[in-house]
């Protein structure tokens, strides 16, 4: 059981524009070949974990409040912990915890949850960087697409340094490289 960040990222290191668009990635030729791993990623985790502005694009780009069968389509019965401190829609019939708990607190139930399957952060950076700092992230899979945009929502706003981040894997898809990294334990202070 891991627990793995696992998104596409620019070659600069952000996952959307400051604005929160992701289209800079549906404009990469091939673009579909960035999720050409995914089905056999997607069959290995058994919950996932977003924070509000990712889900909130979800919902907005997708239209999942109104065509709930695609979170479904996608994600199945996985539960899913949104992290916010407010109120937000929900997607009829999908089971979807909202939860401002300490990261400690939801990944217990995460892997509680997920039995023999691995969790998946989606994002966003700052999030990811919440589990690392606690010492939860095992596995980062960076999808990276060859477009930079100068600044934007951060892949990992944290310092982790090479002593703790081994290259496990390097796969050309398209366009796209896809790395991965098993990331090692933080050090405990002196
Ligand atoms: N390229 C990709 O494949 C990819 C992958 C993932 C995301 N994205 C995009 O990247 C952007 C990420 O946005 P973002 O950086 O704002 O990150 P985010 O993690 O999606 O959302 C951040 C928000 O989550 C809530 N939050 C975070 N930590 C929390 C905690 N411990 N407790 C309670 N609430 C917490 C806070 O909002 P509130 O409390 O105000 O609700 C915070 O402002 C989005 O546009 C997303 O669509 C792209």
């Amino acid at each position: 059981m891991a627990t793995i960040y696992n998104t596409a990222t620019t070659l600069d290191g952000f996952l959307a524009t400051p604005d929160n668009s992701l289209d800079w990635l549906f404009a990469v030729e091939g673009s579909d070949d960035a999720e050409s791993s995914f089905p056999a990623f997607l069959d290995g985790i058994g919950a996932m974990a977003m924070g509000s502005t990712t889900y909130e694009w979800l919902l907005a780009h997708e239209a999942l409040v109104d065509e709930p069968q695609k979170w479904r389509e996608w994600y199945a019965e996985r539960p899913t912990w949104v992290f916010t401190h407010r109120e937000l829609p929900v997607v009829p019939d999908a089971d979807i915890r909202f939860t401002s708990d300490d990261v400690r607190t939801v990944h217990a139930a995460m892997v509680d949850a997920a039995g023999p399957r691995d969790v998946w952060l989606m994002g966003g950076g700052d999030l990811v960087g919440q589990f690392a700092d606690a010492g939860l992230l095992d596995q980062i899979t960076a999808t990276v697409a060859p477009v930079t945009l100068g600044s934007g929502a951060p892949l990992l706003p944290r310092v982790i340094g090479s002593d703790r981040l081994r290259l496990v894997s390097v796969e050309q898809r398209g366009q796209f490289a896809e790395l991965r990294y098993a990331v090692g334990a933080p050090r405990t202070q002196a």
